[in-house]
């Protein structure tokens, strides 16, 4: 591919661990992803794993989403040598749940802040198409299940839920403002796995809150077991149920919601939520045993009491996706844990967090 023809889109967030699979994905359709990133949660060496998956020079721009003039400089870079960014891909936010009880303040300016600046400069650059990193966590705890995109917002359980509703808000209100805009919202349910080249994966910062980073590094002898918080729950094997995708499925779904942006030229404006999962739940010990099993490892668990404020049972539905952006879960999870486990295994025992 002649990377001079391929089409610009620029992936904010870009080095984090869903954004750097993403510009994988995009690479292999065909265009440009400009990786644009902070640095906050992440590490250059995400780019580089990039750049080696698509075999060339990936662009990347160490800049902050809330500086205007920066972000305006790199649409400018890129209408002045006639290849304008045609798109954006936002995945750049801060994403801890427990950190944004602690600090809603900064949860607001980064996440709801940040998108507020990216679309002024998308707006002074009349870039008009985004992708947008929204969550499951938007619907809190569902009355019904599987859960589609009708289902109602709960009040936000955190300071980061909130700043999901409240982007998404943000982008509904602009849609309305800004004729031409295009924008998908992209709910994610629970993204796991990794590259399956072992080369791209999730760097958690010191001790991981999340599921499957907790679970590797356990079965790594890195953690010395992992809680399962909480087995007495209404659910048949007493643990949470959540809908757990692939990360390289969750890529290739930007990919579709990018082309479904870059296709909506019948309309003044138009915007959409998508709810991305495999419309599978899977209890906490059944991704305990789903790893055991696709890996031959044994995890260290032990029971423990529950988590405040998680969710019991919710998986997608996501019908929505499929007919309308043609894009369907592919992987299953024990492929998506057999290449979490593939990537633990290449950061060494040493290499417990960043
Ligand atoms: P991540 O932390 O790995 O990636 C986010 C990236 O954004 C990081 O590289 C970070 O350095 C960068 N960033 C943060 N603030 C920035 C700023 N102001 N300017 C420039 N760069 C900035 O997180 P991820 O798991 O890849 O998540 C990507 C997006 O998806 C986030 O918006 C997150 O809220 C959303 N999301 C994630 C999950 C999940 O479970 N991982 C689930 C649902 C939604
Ligand atoms: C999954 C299940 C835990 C760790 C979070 C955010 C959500 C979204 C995805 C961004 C739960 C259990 C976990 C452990 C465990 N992110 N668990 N022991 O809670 O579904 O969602 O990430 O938008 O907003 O809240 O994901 O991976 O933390 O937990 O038993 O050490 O694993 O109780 O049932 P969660 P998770």
């Amino acid at each position: 591919m002649n990377q001079s023809h391929a089409t610009p889109i620029l992936v904010t967030g870009g080095a984090g661990y869903i954004g750097s699979h993403t510009a994988v994905a995009l690479h292999e359709a065909g265009f440009l992803p400009v990786l644009l990133d902070n640095l906050s949660n992440s590490e250059r060496s995400a780019v580089d794993g990039v750049r080696t998956l698509c075999g060339t020079d990936i662009p990347f721009e160490h800049v902050d989403c809330r500086d205007e003039e920066a972000l305006a400089a790199v649409f400018a870079a890129y209408r002045e040598r006639g290849t304008p960014i045609q798109g954006v891909l936002h995945f750049a936010a801060f994403k801890a749940v427990g950190e944004s009880v602690a600090h809603p303040a900064r949860y607001a300016s980064n996440n709801v802040g940040g998108l507020g600046t990216l679309l002024e400069a998308m707006n002074r650059a009349q870039v008009r198409h985004m992708v947008f990193s929204s969550s499951c966590t938007v619907y809190g705890e569902p009355e019904v299940v599987p859960v589609n995109e009708h289902a109602p917002f709960q009040d936000a359980e955190s300071p980061y839920g909130w700043t999901k509703q409240a982007s998404e808000r943000v982008l509904t209100d602009h849609a309305k403002s800004q004729p031409g805009t295009r924008v998908a919202l992209l709910r994610y349910f629970n993204p796991i796995g990794a590259h399956p080249s072992g080369t791209l994966g999730e760097l958690p910062l010191g001790v991981p809150n999340n599921l499957v980073p907790f679970l590797t590094q356990a079965a790594a002898g890195i953690r010395p077991a992992l809680t399962v918080f909480g087995n007495d729950y209404d659910t048949p094997d007493g643990t949470c149920i959540r809908d757990y995708l692939h990360v390289m499925d969750l890529a290739e779904a930007h990919v579709a919601a990018l082309q479904w942006c870059l296709a909506q030229t019948d309309k003044p404006s138009a915007i959409r939520a998508f709810n991305l999962g495999t419309g599978t739940g899977s209890s906490v010990l059944d991704v305990i045993h789903g790893f055991e099993r696709a890996t031959g490892t044994p995890v260290p668990h032990v029971m423990g009491p529950r988590r405040p404020g998680d969710v019991v049972a919710i998986w997608a539905d996501p019908s929505r996706a499929e007919h309308e952006l043609g894009w369907k879960a592919k992987r299953s999870l024990e492929e998506a844990l057999a290449d979490a486990w593939r990537w633990q295994r290449s950061l060494g025992s040493e290499h417990p967090s960043r």
